[in-house]
């Protein structure tokens, strides 16, 4: 069972790596990384399960999370109370996108940044993704809001990035009503 002590913290220079594609087959490896992603995901949105386990709530995660540098990623999206929806992207990318952009208010959180940020990080509204599924076949996603969000920072971890990088340190709210807040 995957713990919250065995995501790397923003400190570890693996996160900076760009991830590597995967190729198909998947390994029994990655095949199993992956459902402990979901697993983890999963319990650590369900308060009972994240209190019992000290499971830090997370809706994504990606392999280099993990020390992986791989190019795939999990995302367990609660859609109603207790009701869950599972993505899983392999050599996932944006192949179309809103004009508009969006932020979250309250700002974004990442399983790898272990202490309060705040500032704006612009993010399209909608975007369609191309991947590939854990069988290997060919895939779209569509996504808006929150999702499209997610699905977007997730991709940012696979090319090394972080949310906070997007922060302009001087001025954390700049360009405030250039988007919509969410
Ligand atoms: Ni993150």
């Amino acid at each position: 069972m995957l713990k919250t002590k065995d995501i790397l913290d923003e400190k570890d220079k693996r996160l900076r790596m760009v991830s590597k594609d995967v190729s198909f087959p998947l390994t029994k490896k990655d095949k199993d990384t992956i459902q402990t992603m979901i697993q983890y995901l999963h319990d650590s949105q369900i308060e009972e399960l994240s209190e019992k386990y000290d499971l830090r709530p997370g809706m994504g995660m990606s392999a280099i999370q993990l020390g992986i540098p791989k190019r795939y990623f999990v995302v367990v999206n609660e859609i109603d109370e207790g009701e869950f929806e599972t993505y899983v992207l392999i050599n996932p990318k944006i192949i179309s996108n809103s004009v508009e952009k969006i932020y979250v208010e309250m700002g974004e959180g990442c399983l790898s940044v272990n202490r309060p940020v705040e500032g704006i990080v612009p993010r399209y509204a909608r975007v369609t993704m191309e991947a590939y599924d854990m069988e290997g076949r060919k895939v779209h996603i569509r996504a808006r809001e929150e999702l499209a969000i997610c699905f977007q920072h997730e991709l940012d971890h696979l090319n090394g990035i972080l949310f906070v990088d997007h922060i302009d340190k001087k001025d954390p709210f700049k360009g405030k009503d250039q988007y919509r807040a969410i």
